[in-house]
């Protein structure tokens, strides 16, 4: 397995932290410190820090992504964000089917499929979120449930789309808590993905895939995390909120 043929990302999700004045402070402080990554930046922001993102982020090598879409083009869905408005804006990936949104806002395997579908058929990339709780790891069901959450996640993707698509592995336990993933526990999970991805399209197609650990990653943890085999970046939560850390975790992707 070639780990050079996948270049690292390293996102940004900044949940529902920073109003636009915030967020251009916090992108002014950060963007000169990770311009010159070694890999693919992007942060992904709430909606309405989207156009401070986007104009703060034009012409340097950071993307910007949103943390949710519907599914549907358009109609009466109050509230809801379809993926044609975020590309016309500029916006290039949306995560999708984030275990906080599966939790607290009823997403399924099913609307995480139809997001992924119609992101791709917009032009987005989907970073799309998997993991088990701690219950659930304690029970030895980690790979049967992530595996199947990836099946259904990409259930009508096709081979050439796949490309475009990012998996994130986010154990539960570890998201917020301040306890990370051992470097194996993350590697040998990702590993379980990147397999299943390989039973759907074949060995090549999934050792191109980039697959991101998420769930604590800080300054101090990254290098670890991120040398692993089957680790191709970072979905950052509250380290993304800070300049430095998240420059750190950037460039511990070299
Ligand atoms: P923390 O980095 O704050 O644990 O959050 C991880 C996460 O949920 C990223 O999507």
């Amino acid at each position: 397995m070639n780990k050079q043929l996948r270049c690292p990302v390293i996102a940004g999700n900044w949940k529902m932290n920073k109003t636009p004045a915030q967020a251009k402070e916090l992108l002014d402080a950060m963007l000169p410190l990770v311009a010159d990554a070694p890999c693919k930046v992007v942060v992904c922001t709430p909606f309405v820090d989207l156009p401070v993102a986007l104009a703060a982020c034009a012409g340097i090598n950071v993307e910007v992504g949103a943390q949710n879409m519907h599914f549907a083009e358009s109609g009466a869905f109050t509230g809801e964000i379809s993926a044609s408005m975020l590309t016309e804006m500029g916006v290039s990936y949306v995560i999708i089917g984030h275990s906080e949104r599966r939790q607290y806002f009823a997403e399924t395997d099913e609307t995480v499929n139809k997001k992924v579908l119609a992101a791709l058929q917009a032009g987005l990339k989907p970073i799309v979120c998997v993991g088990e709780s701690l219950q659930q790891r304690e029970n030895g069901e980690t790979d049967a449930l992530v595996s199947s959450q990836v099946r259904a996640a990409l259930a009508g993707v096709s081979a050439d789309r796949l490309q475009d698509v990012i998996i994130a592995y986010e154990p539960i336990w570890a998201i917020g808590t301040g306890k990370t993933a051992t470097s194996a526990q993350a590697n040998e999970t990702c590993g379980v993905i990147r397999a299943a991805v390989a039973d759907l399209y074949g060995q090549d197609a999934a050792d191109r895939l980039v697959i991101q650990y998420g769930g604590s990653m800080n300054a101090g943890n990254a290098a670890e995390l991120l040398a692993q085999p089957h680790v191709d970046g970072g979905l950052i939560g509250g380290a993304s909120l800070k300049a430095p850390d998240f420059s750190a975790i950037v460039h511990a992707a070299e």
